[in-house]
């Protein structure tokens, strides 16, 4: 028997305004009375969190941010902490997500500092690895995915904790935003590889409790096959999340 639910993540990226996101969201609080199995998040940026976190009310969905900077507060032009994610009503923060990675020079060392203050302030991190098309055609996906596990979750491993609330996103960067999604086979080899590393670093509780979601062109057409593999417990969505339709359809996936 699966021991974890099944989540949904909307990562709206830099896309929407505020009565957009209001709209997207009153459609999807109208049928999450009709879903039990699956839990729901959107990740909206950061201008509309409040208005977002309002038209949630009491409807379930959880709400997250797509990034936060590491340190509490301070002068850093332009940053915002997990605190004043937690301030809104955030719950959950993406962090090292590949487009952060790639196009704004974050590392890992970079990811693993954010992590650190997201769990210090009890923000469930949803954090994102993935290779690159070149990684995968050397033959070098393992070895990437490995490295950013180590190097991402360093402060995992030195206290010897990884909480099983912790999310894990399997991202291929060759499938992000370009319709060529990772097939289940493929998705579920790393997604095993993951857990498998989670078990070897910590332990099987652990492994067996955290969620591992894959990213890349998720959509309604191939959601099921994806959600029928053992290790692949839900999906983080950039464009299909953005309208009400696909992204309610992905999260009937059951049905
Ligand atoms: P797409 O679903 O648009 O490929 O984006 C995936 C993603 O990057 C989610 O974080």
């Amino acid at each position: 028997m699966n021991i974890r639910r099944s989540l949904i993540a909307g990562n709206w990226k830099m896309n929407l305004n505020i009565n957009k996101a209001v709209e997207l969201i009153n459609a999807i609080a109208a049928i999450m009375n009709e879903i039990d199995e699956v839990d729901v998040l959107v990740a909206p940026p950061f201008t509309m969190l409040p208005a977002v976190r309002k038209a949630i009310g009491s409807s379930g969905i959880f709400l997250g941010a797509q990034n936060m900077h590491q340190d509490m507060s301070g002068a850093l032009t332009g940053e915002i902490s997990g605190r004043m994610l937690q301030d809104v009503g955030c719950t959950h923060v993406i962090l090292g997500h590949s487009e952060r990675r790639g196009i704004f020079q974050e590392t890992d060392e970079i990811v693993n500092l954010k992590v650190k203050a997201a769990l210090v302030l009890g923000l469930i991190p949803i954090i994102c690895i993935g290779e690159t098309l070149e990684e995968r055609e050397a033959g070098k996906t393992f070895e990437v995915i490995k490295g950013q596990l180590n190097n991402s979750l360093q402060n995992f491993k030195a206290d010897q904790l990884m909480p099983p609330s912790t999310i894990l996103a399997y991202e291929p960067v060759w499938a992000i935003g370009t319709g060529h999604t990772a097939t289940p086979e493929q998705a579920q080899e790393i997604h095993q590889f993951i857990r498998k590393w989670v078990e070897d670093n910590f332990n099987i509780g652990t492994a067996n409790q955290i969620r591992i979601l894959y990213g890349g062109s998720a959509k309604p057409e191939n959601i099921s096959g994806l959600m029928a593999k053992p290790d692949i417990d839900g999906a983080l969505v950039g464009g299909a999340s953005l309208k009400g339709d696909p992204f309610i359809n992905l999260i009937r996936f059951k049905k």
